[in-house]
């Protein structure tokens, strides 16, 4: 069906409000506090203020699947406020808690891509049952994994899964 000059012109409209909307909430903070409940957030001592600073240039999923040491989450810190992140001493004390105690590297399971069994791949590596059978199989047919587009480039493979989990394997 061909457009008609209305629904273009109310398309428009959709779209000049949905940006509108984007600007004001950006401003307030609250399209960082909708993108949290989407990123994983947990409740602590830091979340409110992780989210104030940390939720406007971007959603706080850029850091809620980050899994990083002390060390590493001081370097993503300073490296914001050089960006422009604005707060007291005080709140990056609580920003830095909040971000090291529940985006630490210690507790992500890692997963070795040429021994572990099926399941294990499954689990770690948020892939279904099959294609974590499909990894074993090309593993047991054409030998081990030495990189992660070697992975990739495993047939039927969930590649963003990959990606987003890269940092999980181990070879
Ligand atoms: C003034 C804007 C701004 C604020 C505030 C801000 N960031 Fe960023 N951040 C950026 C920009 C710009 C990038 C790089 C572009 C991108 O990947 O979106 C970025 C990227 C990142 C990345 C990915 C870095 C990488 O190397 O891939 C992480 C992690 C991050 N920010 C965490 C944080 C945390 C934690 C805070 C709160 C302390 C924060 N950001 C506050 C602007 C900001």
């Amino acid at each position: 069906m061909p457009l008609g000059p209305l629904m273009i012109h109310s398309s428009i409209a959709n779209l000049v409000s949905t940006l509108l909307w984007l600007v004001a909430a950006g401003c307030s903070g609250e399209l960082a506090q909708a993108q949290a409940s989407k990123a994983q957030m947990p409740e602590g001592p830091g979340k409110a203020v992780t989210l104030r600073i940390c939720g406007n240039c971007h959603g706080p999923g850029i850091f809620t699947k980050r899994r990083l040491d002390r060390e590493g989450w001081a370097d993503v810190v300073d490296d914001m406020i050089r960006r422009g992140a604005k707060g007291e001493d005080e709140d990056f004390v609580l920003v830095m808690d909040y971000l090291v105690q529940n985006f630490s590297k210690a507790d992500v399971r890692r997963v070795n891509v040429n021994s572990a069994e099926a399941s294990e791949l499954a689990e770690v590596l948020g892939l279904a049952q099959a294609q974590a059978v499909a990894l074993v199989d090309h593993r047991r047919a054409q030998g081990n994994f030495k990189t992660i587009d070697d992975i990739k480039k495993v047939p039927g493979i969930d590649t963003r899964a990959v990606e987003e989990r890269k940092d999980r394997i181990d070879f």
